[in-house]
């Protein structure tokens, strides 16, 4: 129990594979890259093959995307270069979306110089009775090339890599598994619902890819955080085959921030050796986990509990207990503010915002259409209710989330509308029949034919705008910016293009905006998020020297997946009970979510149950720490891009 922990610190390195953190997993990705990019070279100096492991998957998207850039700017050869996929659903049309062979053509192989003849992938549709001697064979090819020269791995939240899931002994080698709950449910978005998703899959066994020379794993986001810090500081267990890396003598494991906020030499460095530096930072978070630790609210905290949590240090820097309290307290209860977008007339030096101008523009980006009302629902209420200029930007139709049938349902509604009031019957019928056959016609993961792509992003058009009516905003400052990225029909995205970014400085010249809501979730298992987020970055690089950028604020909620942690918060906003009831009546209008506990990454609860959760559990969190009790907050980070 850590609160018996010895006066002494443990100093001992809690992780069991080396650890590279990087700010971003673009930069993580480059490194990975390079490093990949550095062996290719040397093997074809030696004039000897070089063999890659390679994983699909979200994670090791923007690898293959640096590798391709090396190829096509600083002619990278891969015509050496041979490659064994880690694994592929079964069964499995190499064709099909969801195949990894289709994946790999497209995320890699297509772009770049490598041999058809060296692409090795697991075969989705071999008969069963062949599986076997599939398998043995792939494992011989591997050892007739020398073995596997640098084997990449992401990793899932069960802990598996490749498709080993739990239970796989360290010795598996390559064979046909049946795939976990939680993996099918992750992977039930790309296959338009869990019941698409196959059972089986064929997978490289741990013991293959623990016979690679190096291994990587990656992981990127706050989602990964938890079963990171199992697999890299948690007892090797079957139960997490990612454990088993810990026993690979050149194994490393390359992290973003957020994936390894988990690890403790991150999470409470204190705990295991003297801190350089306690920054205001660092003293917030420590301070918020000895609360935590000890069920103590922070006033209450004394001397003795900083020296015997390996904080002694912030007592000798700053005189007392009583002193670093009074400091801390005092930043937390500075972030509560029930005026979003400042208080008129009121001394601000201690507030989240500014006062000055009142009212303010303020532009609040949406990654789906429903992320405002989730996420930042009742602070957006207030921002109208405070006079504010408030206006949205949805930054993609959010058509993928729309089931067939409410298609149907619309559809079908036009057509009777129609009829009713004898308005271009014949054409609505026409539309209608042809939509009902396009969807029959329909196999599961199929991608949907153009009108209904249209269809399902105007239900979702509907929706928002109806919640913004319900909030109180004009039609006017409704922006529907269908970002092209996202217009693939496909769970897989576009790369984010400057028609992307053009689309975000247009909106944001055109309003000039004092203050800025964007959704700074890395969690997101699309991703979708992730890449509107750098959408808004690079546009307000470019603007950030214009006299309105200057005088603006960009504020990051959390998306629908994960809160801020409570040390990192700089504006918490209280919801009275009244409040957060007008915020679940905002959520739902958003009906076509209804059901969105069937989509990927999700727990079986709905939008709004999982938001009001949240918001309690960070006033819980505000009200254990000592200060006022509220009913539910919602929270923000500034980002400073100036
Ligand atoms: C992919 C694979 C899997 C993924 C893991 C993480 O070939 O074998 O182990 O690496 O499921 O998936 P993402 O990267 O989508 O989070």
């Amino acid at each position: 129990m850590l609160n018996s922990l010895p006066m002494s610190k443990s100093r001992t390195r809690t992780e069991k594979i080396p650890v590279k953190i990087f700010s971003s997993s673009d930069e993580g990705s480059v490194f990975v890259a390079k490093e990949i990019a550095a062996l290719i070279k040397i093997r074809q100096l030696e004039g000897k093959p070089c063999v890659l492991g390679l994983a699909t998957g979200s994670t090791p998207t923007r690898v293959y995307a640096e590798l391709i850039r090396l190829h096509q700017k600083e002619k990278l050869s891969f015509k050496h270069v041979h490659t064994f996929n880690l694994d592929e659903y079964y069964p499995m049309e190499p064709g099909s979306i969801q195949s990894y062979v289709r994946f790999m053509r497209e995320h890699l192989f297509d772009h770049i110089d490598i041999l058809k003849k060296n692409i090795h992938i697991p075969d989705g549709t071999i008969p069963k009775e062949k599986i076997q001697d599939f398998c043995r064979n792939y494992e011989k090819r591997i050892e007739l090339l020398g073995g596997i020269d640098i084997q990449l791995l992401g990793v899932g939240r069960t802990g598996h890599i490749g498709f080993n899931e739990p239970g796989s002994s360290e010795k598996s080698i390559t064979r046909l598994i049946t795939l976990d709950q939680v993996t099918r449910l992750d992977a039930a978005s790309d296959f338009f619902g869990e019941e698409n998703v196959p059972s089986k899959a064929i997978t490289m066994g741990v013991g293959t890819i623990l016979k690679a020379k190096k291994i990587i794993m990656l992981a990127w986001g706050e989602g990964k955080a938890a079963i990171i810090q199992k697999a890299v500081e948690g007892p090797v267990t079957d139960q997490i085959p990612s454990t088993f890396l810990q026993n690979h003598s050149n194994a490393i494991v390359v992290l973003d921030e957020a994936s390894s906020s988990q690890l403790t030499k991150v999470k409470t460095p204190w705990l295991l050796d003297t801190v350089e530096e306690w920054g205001d930072k660092l003293i917030r978070k420590a301070v918020v986990w000895l609360c935590q630790t000890l069920n103590k609210p922070i006033l209450k905290l004394t001397n003795n509990d900083y020296a015997e949590h390996g904080m002694g240090d912030i007592i000798t820097e700053w005189g007392s207990a009583y002193q670093v309290n009074i400091k801390v307290f005092n930043e937390l209860q500075h972030t509560i503010t029930g005026w979003p977008g400042g208080k008129p007339k009121a001394d601000d030096t201690h507030r989240p915002e500014r006062a000055k101008p009142f009212p303010k523009r303020v532009v609040i980006f949406s990654p789906h259409p429903d992320d405002d009302v989730i996420s930042m629902g009742g602070t957006f209420i207030r921002l109208v209710d405070q006079g504010h200029n408030v206006h949205v930007a949805y930054q993609t139709s959010g058509n993928i989330a729309v089931f067939d049938d409410d298609v149907v349902r619309f559809t079908d509604f036009v057509n009777d509308f129609n009829t009713q009031y004898s308005l271009n019957k014949s054409e609505s019928e026409r539309l209608f029949k042809k939509v009902v056959q396009s969807l029959r016609k329909k196999t599961p993961g199929e991608i949907d034919s153009q009108e209904v792509m249209r269809i399902k992003g105007l239900i979702r058009r509907g929706e928002a705008k109806a919640g913004c009516r319900y909030v109180g905003i004009p039609d006017k400052n409704i922006h529907f910016l269908d970002m092209p990225f996202y217009e693939t029909g496909l769970v897989k995205k576009k790369p984010l293009a400057e028609k992307d970014i053009r689309i975000i400085v247009d909106l944001l010249e055109e309003i000039k905006p004092h203050q800025i809501y964007a959704a700074g979730d890395l969690s997101d298992p699309h991703g979708t998020h992730r890449v509107c987020l750098s959408a808004i970055f690079q546009a307000m690089d470019r603007l950030k020297k214009k006299p309105w950028a200057k005088d603006c604020y960009l504020w990051l909620y959390r998306g629908a997946w994960q809160e801020w942690d409570i040390d990192q918060i700089e504006m918490a906003v209280p919801l009275s009970p009244d409040e957060l009831f007008k915020k679940r009546r905002a959520i739902f209008k958003h009906q076509s979510q209804k059901d969105s506990a069937l989509f990927p990454g999700n727990d079986a609860r709905e939008f709004w149950v999982r938001a009001e959760d949240r918001n309690h559990a960070t006033a819980h969190a505000y009200n254990q720490l000592g200060l006022a009790e509220y009913e539910a907050i919602e929270a923000f980070v500034r980002y400073k891009f100036n």
